[in-house]
């Protein structure tokens, strides 16, 4: 599982770098990858290196030169690698070496040819050889949303702008569902100044924006109706104790869909009244209420329920649009709950469809993104996003979880991520987790990740025949080829000569 090749002194090479092996005579050849580097030289003596270098500190130490160019042609360096695979008629896992001495070149785009059937068309960068970007568009295929999606990366080393880019891809092919959950409110317009959002890909038709706070642009004020809160979405944001969970439960019985406004607006005598005297303690009664009061003091849970936008959001991914969800300047706890009870109801929704084959086979794959994954998905069982990620595939919904700590998401929940993309990580933990989680073995590319630069990243997937390294596109930049691409397309349409009648 390691083919070692030797360079000349002075010659480049990179750690992540591919390379092709030619095969002696036979059109075979063999893709590497280099895991490590290391100096040799051509000596009797094991540690000739170390000696040498003990003369030339010396002879620095006296002013004296050493003569370099006489020892270069016994110096060279080792790549240590590890095969990806044999291209030949077809790509195939290696189960057989090539043979000694065989010549070791860089790589060109042909020789990525084959890598194109299994890369889908939600693109989101370019193939990478170590940083050397090729000319060769990499993307996610469709079909890999319901199967979860993992970004995962030590902060400030490019998660947001592959969110970015994955949203742009999606508005371009107007194919898939994808909501977009933004705490930190810099997706709609890029946050800073510098930055660039998805309002600026002026698609208009294909994104569609919910906010609690305002906008400088098209948007619709962030709704959801008290009636669609469920027991289980407070208990994702605040710990019950058994007697308040029960009080719920019972108020909820009790006064029907209004249960949280008629705990709410209600005194608590009133309430103990309804439910039973001494059945529940005036203090059990006044926690909940004041836990509920934080929730009403934003605009944001209407008492109409005509009034929720569950169902237009619902509408608008079914139509294979962008659905930003910008909740950023709300508390974490209102944020949360909203985040829980919109993604409820998308997964409810198509899960209820599933009976009806005709109206589920239209259903597009519906991708639900959240960033700081690792606050819901630290247990298996309990929230809802738990439960997408285990159950969501069936029923066309993936969750597109964003981290900058792997370590803290359940082992369970994170072995359920077929597609991660792997950016920098510097803290060892987090690479083992994904290490045992991913799909493909990435036991060697250890060295590698924790050397990614910003933007450079490792998509390991079920999808494609080994992980594959990608220089992720700047968003600012891929929003400009977008629109060459378009104006491009434009110009080379046909011009009318003349206008057809009967
Ligand atoms: N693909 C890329 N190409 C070039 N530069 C990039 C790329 N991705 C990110 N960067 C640079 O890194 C910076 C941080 O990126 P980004 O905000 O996406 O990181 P993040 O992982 O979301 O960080 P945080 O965890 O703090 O949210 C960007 O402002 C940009 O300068
Ligand atoms: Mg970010």
């Amino acid at each position: 599982m390691e083919t070692m090749f030797r360079m000349n002194f002075g010659e480049e090479l990179q750690v992540g770098e591919m390379l092709v092996v030619e095969n002696g005579s036979t059109s075979e050849r063999y893709l590497i990858r280099v895991m490590d580097i290391e100096h040799g030289a051509d000596a009797e003596e094991t540690d000739w290196m170390l000696t040498e270098a003990g003369l030339i500190l010396r002879m620095d130490a006296h002013d004296a030169d050493y003569d370099f160019d006489s020892v270069k042609s016994r110096l060279f360096c080792t790549g240590i690698c590890a095969p990806l695979g044999c291209v030949g008629e077809a790509f195939r896992k290696t189960k057989t070496i090539p043979q000694h001495f065989s010549t070791v070149r860089r790589t060109s785009i042909d020789d990525y040819q084959f890598l194109k059937s299994s890369l889908g068309d939600i693109q989101v960068g370019n193939l990478r050889s170590g940083d050397h970007v090729l000319d060769f568009p990499v993307g996610i295929s469709g079909k890999a949303l319901p199967h979860h999606i993992g970004i995962f990366a030590t902060t400030g080393m490019g998660k947001s702008n592959l969110m970015k880019n994955l949203a742009l891809s999606c508005m371009r092919l107007r194919k898939y569902g994808f909501m977009v959950l933004d705490p930190h409110g810099e997706y709609y317009d890029g946050g800073e100044s510098e930055k660039k959002g998805l309002k600026h890909a002026g698609m208009d038709d294909a994104l569609v924006v919910f906010s609690s706070r305002k906008l400088d642009g098209p948007y619709n004020t962030l709704h959801v109706a008290a009636s669609e809160i469920q027991i289980a979405d407070l208990e994702n944001l605040y710990e019950f104790s058994g007697a308040q969970l029960e009080f719920m439960n019972s108020a909820q019985y009790r006064f029907g869909d209004t249960w949280l406004t008629d705990i709410n607006d209600k005194s608590v005598q009133e309430i103990i009244k309804t439910l039973g005297e001494g059945k529940y303690h005036e203090g059990t009664i006044n926690v909940v209420k004041r836990r509920l009061e934080s929730l009403f003091r934003f605009d944001l849970i209407s008492r109409d329920p005509k009034l929720s936008i569950t169902n237009h959001i619902i509408d608008c991914l079914h139509d294979g649009k962008v659905v930003l969800v910008d909740t950023s300047n709300m508390y974490e706890a209102e944020e949360l709950l909203i985040s829980t009870v919109l993604s409820r109801a998308i997964f409810e929704k198509n899960k209820a469809l599933y009976a009806d084959k005709a109206k589920f086979d239209k259903v597009p794959p519906t991708l639900i993104a959240l960033e700081e994954a690792q606050r819901v998905l630290t247990e298996s069982k309990g929230s809802i996003f738990a439960q997408i990620a285990r159950e969501g595939r069936k029923f066309k919904t993936g969750l597109c979880a964003v981290s900058q700590q792997p370590k803290l998401i359940d082992s369970e929940i994170i072995s359920q991520f077929n597609t991660l993309f792997i950016l920098g990580l510097a803290d060892r933990r987090d690479r083992e987790i994904l290490r045992n989680s991913a799909k493909q073995d990435i036991s060697q590319l250890d060295n590698e990740i924790q050397m990614l630069m910003p933007g450079e990243d490792l998509i390991a997937s079920p999808f494609t025949p080994f992980a594959v390294p990608v220089k992720i596109y700047l968003y600012e930049d891929y929003l400009k080829k977008v629109a060459s691409e378009g104006e491009t397309r434009k110009r080379f349409r046909k011009t009318p000569v003349g206008a057809a009648f009967y």
